[in-house]
This record gives C-alpha cells, sequence and structure tokens, in this order.
C-alpha cells in the first residue's frame, strides 16, 4: 500500500528562514523615494514596525524564527507534502508529481505564515491596530485569524469585485473579529476621489493598498501600522518554511531534488516561499526549472516591464524595481482575485531578470479546467489562485509523458478553493471567458511608467513590447 502524505515531525519544522537577497547573483536595486534617492529605514517606520523594516533591508542569509512565532505556526505547521498518485495515474504520465498542502493553515491558505509573524512583530513593538488590503480575502482573513491570535484589531479594504463575488470571505474576517469594508471606500481620501472619477470600478489591490496605508499613517495615535501580504522581501522571507520543509519532506521521499518547481504568482509571495531555497541551489548549479504562473489577464513578469513604480495606486509606497503592469493597472474581473496585482515581488523580478526563474501566463479556462480534474482525481477543491500552478503542473507531466521522462514535479497548493465556490458555479454553467490583456490596454497603463527612473537591469521583454 502506497502512502501518498509525507509528513514532518514537529521537531523537524525549520527554525529559520531563508532569505534569497544574501544569494542572488546581482543584489536587487534599493527601493527609491520620491527624490529618486534609495529610501532608508526612517522612511518606512510610519508604515512599519522598525523590527519588520530591519527585516525588509536584511541581507543575512539566515533569519532566526522567535520561538513566539513557531508556536503560533505549529498550530498547522509542518504542512504535508503530498505525492499526485491519483492525478499522475489518470494522465498515464511517468512524471513523479508532488504538492505541498498549505490550505490546511486555518483560513485555508499560505497567508497565515506571514501573517502570524508579522502580527507578532508588530505586537512586540507596541502596535495596537493594523489596515490592510485584500483580493480574494484570502490575506485579509489570514491577518483577522492572526490579529485575533495576538489581541491586534484588524481593519481590511477588500478589493469590491472581489467583495461582491466572496461575501462569505467578509463574514469569516468578521468572525476572527476583524473589521472588511469594500475598496474603494468612502473612509478614505484616496477611495473617495477614485469614486469620484469612476462610480462603478471593480477596484483594484493597488487602489485598496492606498487606502490601508493612508488609514494606517493617518492614525495620531501612532499605534496604528499597515500589513502587506506579498511582494515585500520580509513577506517572501516569512514564507521559505515552505520550500525548507519541502525539501526536507522530499528527502523523506527518496528524491535528492525535483526538477520542476512550479507556484502561481500574484504578489510573489507563495511562489517565493516554496522555490527560494531551490533558487538557492539553481545558483549553486542544479538544474531545476522553477516557473512562478500568472493569469494572461495581469501578465505582469511575462509581459511588462522591469521598471521602478509605486506599490499603490495613490503612490504612497516607495518606488519598487519589479515588473509592472503600471500603478494605475484595473486588472479583467476574473475569479484569481489574488493574482490580479499589478507588480510582482522585487526578489521575483530580480530572480526573473537573472535567468533562474521562467514565468508563465496560463488562461483562467484551462485553470478550472485543470481546477476540477485535480478535484475529481486528488479530491481537493483548489482555489483558482492554485489552479493556475496546477494548470502548469499538468502540462509538464503531459511533457514527461511525451518525452518518457520520469520528471520530479513539486508545486505550490497555496490555498483551497472552499470559498470561492461561486467561480465554479459560473465556469459549470459556462459563463467564464479567458481574458488575454489586449496590447492597447498594456500600452496605456505602462503609460504611468514614462518619466519614472529605470533599474540598472532593463527587460528585454520591456523593448519587445515597445518594438510591436
Ligand atoms: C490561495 C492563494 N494563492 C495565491 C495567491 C497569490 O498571492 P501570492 O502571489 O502572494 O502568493 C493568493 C492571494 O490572495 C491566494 O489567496
Amino acid at each position: 500500500m502506497r502512502d501518498p502524505k509525507i509528513l514532518l515531525p514537529f521537531e523537524d519544522m525549520p527554525r529559520q528562514w531563508y532569505n534569497l537577497a544574501a544569494d542572488l547573483p546581482e543584489p536587487p536595486p534599493p527601493p527609491l523615494g520620491p527624490d529618486g534617492q534609495p529610501v532608508g529605514p526612517d522612511a518606512l517606520a510610519a508604515v512599519f514596525p522598525m523590527n519588520l523594516v530591519e527585516q525588509e533591508m536584511t541581507t543575512d542569509r539566515w533569519v532566526d524564527i522567535p520561538d513566539g512565532v513557531l508556536e503560533l505556526l505549529a498550530r498547522w505547521r509542518p504542512t504535508p507534502l503530498r505525492r499526485a498518485y491519483a492525478l499522475e495515474q489518470y494522465l498515464g504520465t511517468p512524471a513523479k508529481i508532488f504538492y505541498k498542502d498549505e490550505s490546511v493553515s486555518p483560513p485555508g491558505s499560505h497567508k497565515p505564515n506571514t501573517a502570524v509573524a508579522q502580527a507578532w512583530y508588530n505586537k512586540q513593538f507596541g502596535i495596537k491596530r493594523l489596515t490592510t488590503e485584500t483580493g480574494a480575502g484570502q490575506w485579509g482573513s489570514a491577518l483577522a485569524y492572526a490579529g485575533q491570535l495576538l489581541g491586534i484589531q484588524v481593519d481590511v479594504w477588500m478589493v469590491r469585485v472581489s467583495f461582491e463575488q466572496k461575501p462569505f470571505r467578509k463574514t469569516m474576517m468578521e468572525t476572527w473579529g476583524a473589521r472588511c469594508v469594500a475598496s474603494p471606500s468612502i473612509e478614505t481620501q484616496a477611495g473617495r476621489t477614485i469614486l469620484e472619477q469612476d462610480p462603478d470600478t471593480p477596484g483594484s489591490l493597488g487602489i485598496a493598498i492606498s487606502e490601508a496605508i493612508e488609514a494606517a499613517v493617518s492614525d495620531a495615535s501612532g499605534t496604528t501600522r499597515y500589513s502587506l501580504g506579498s511582494v515585500l522581501n520580509h513577506v517572501m522571507l516569512h514564507q521559505t518554511i515552505i520550500g525548507l520543509e519541502a525539501k526536507k519532506q522530499l528527502k523523506l521521499a527518496g528524491i535528492d531534488r525535483p526538477d520542476v518547481v512550479i507556484g502561481c504568482a500574484g504578489g510573489g509571495s507563495n511562489f517565493a516561499g516554496l522555490a527560494f531555497p531551490f533558487v538557492a541551489d539553481k545558483i549553486q548549479g542544479a538544474q531545476i526549472e522553477i516557473i512562478p504562473v500568472e493569469p494572461e489577464a495581469c501578465p505582469t513578469m511575462t509581459r511588462a516591464p522591469y521598471a521602478y513604480d509605486h506599490g499603490d495606486t495613490a503612490r504612497m509606497t516607495p518606488l519598487l524595481p519589479m515588473h509592472s503592469l503600471g500603478h494605475a493597472f484595473i486588472p479583467p474581473s476574473i475569479h484569481a482575485g489574488g493574482l490580479r496585482y499589478h507588480g510582482i515581488a522585487p526578489l521575483v523580478s530580480a530572480g526573473v531578470q537573472q535567468g533562474l526563474l521562467s514565468p508563465r501566463a496560463q488562461q483562467q479556462l484551462e485553470c478550472y479546467e485543470a481546477a476540477v480534474l485535480f478535484a475529481r482525481t486528488e479530491g481537493l477543491i483548489p482555489a483558482p489562485e492554485t489552479s493556475h500552478a496546477i494548470a502548469a503542473a499538468i502540462a509538464e507531466a503531459r511533457r514527461a509523458k511525451e518525452e518518457g521522462r520520469e520528471t520530479v514535479i513539486l508545486f505550490n497548493y497555496s490555498g483551497h478553493g472552499l470559498m470561492d465556490l461561486a467561480g465554479y458555479q459560473a465556469y459549470f454553467a459556462g459563463q467564464l471567458e479567458n481574458y488575454p490583456l489586449p496590447a492597447e490596454a498594456l500600452e496605456r497603463s505602462l503609460a504611468v511608467l514614462e518619466g519614472l527612473p529605470r533599474p540598472p537591469l532593463e527587460s528585454r521583454i520591456w523593448h519587445v513590447e515597445r518594438e510591436r
């Protein structure tokens, strides 16, 4: 009898996070302030607590996980690594498919790995209230959960289209004691301005981030900070526990190293969490194909330039060196709400630029098809975001079949889709479409990058797009 679960004992849970910034062949360029100069820690002090600002800027390879954070993570970690025997059998592939099941956390995704860490560091710093944005609602519910564990009030701005598509996410956040409003809202200047221009806007993560930052920095008590669920270096760092556990679990399964590592990518955190410990091996010479997967509707890595851009629509954040569709980008209303961000983490962008990562884009319908196949073979119903990783993993397994190779494929099962059944309902009713981003829409949204500084490594993609 075969056991498809590879479980790691609690004693073997990693005690340190891994920082890719220490090992990248070329360090990523620094964030810039409004004067075009690199921002120092003080510039971020109104937004984040100083202990997290230090983590954001560190280039230490390993960062100790405090005991208080380990204790919180231990509520659901280590997470299982699963072998997709049933999917392999259905596909008739010689490939071995493994997935790291991050859906077992209480809110149902990888997001609490950083939510509990961020809430813990904020608590240490004396913070009483956290503000944040959420797309699909996974991040908002993760921070609501973490705030409840640590006694911190949490206020969440949820992108309007998802707020309407996924009403039960709000109920989850409220169950954990948080407050959730649709973004844009009339509670902030940023929200009111957007609503005046476009009262029917579906919203975007960029707008919701502006609202949450404004709410944090305008609280005169000094005990409110903002928390971001992806993109930033410290978020990538906290998520590396996924890949560090997976490495140990693959060893338990008798696998020295995977051939292909895959994760869906919105801001980049679940991908980075699984992949960065393997990127370290690749830098040392290992042959691994490492694939971040994004939607065709929001093609940040595959069609947008490597540029300096703001992380939010109202341009409150520093300029970050990243692949960006432009901070004013309003993405099509696809169901994978967590993959609708205009940028992608600077560390992931640097990995793309330095040839360590091979990004790929998938269409909405092929993702739902993959998700349904996965549910009917493996039994788990994936989040629409996660289905992008599954579609790529299935494509790789089919390729292995064609080529007759025993490829080892590892992907991140970043979350379950039990709160996303409206998307499945629409798919079964034939109401969903593909939304490849039209070239004119891309060109329009990139216009905001004109005049902003350029990072030293300019992407070939940028030139290709401009020459079209
Ligand atoms: C289940 C799931 N996977 C992936 C993502 C994308 O975020 P990131 O790229 O930061 O992992 C989200 C975001 O909400 C999500 O909810």
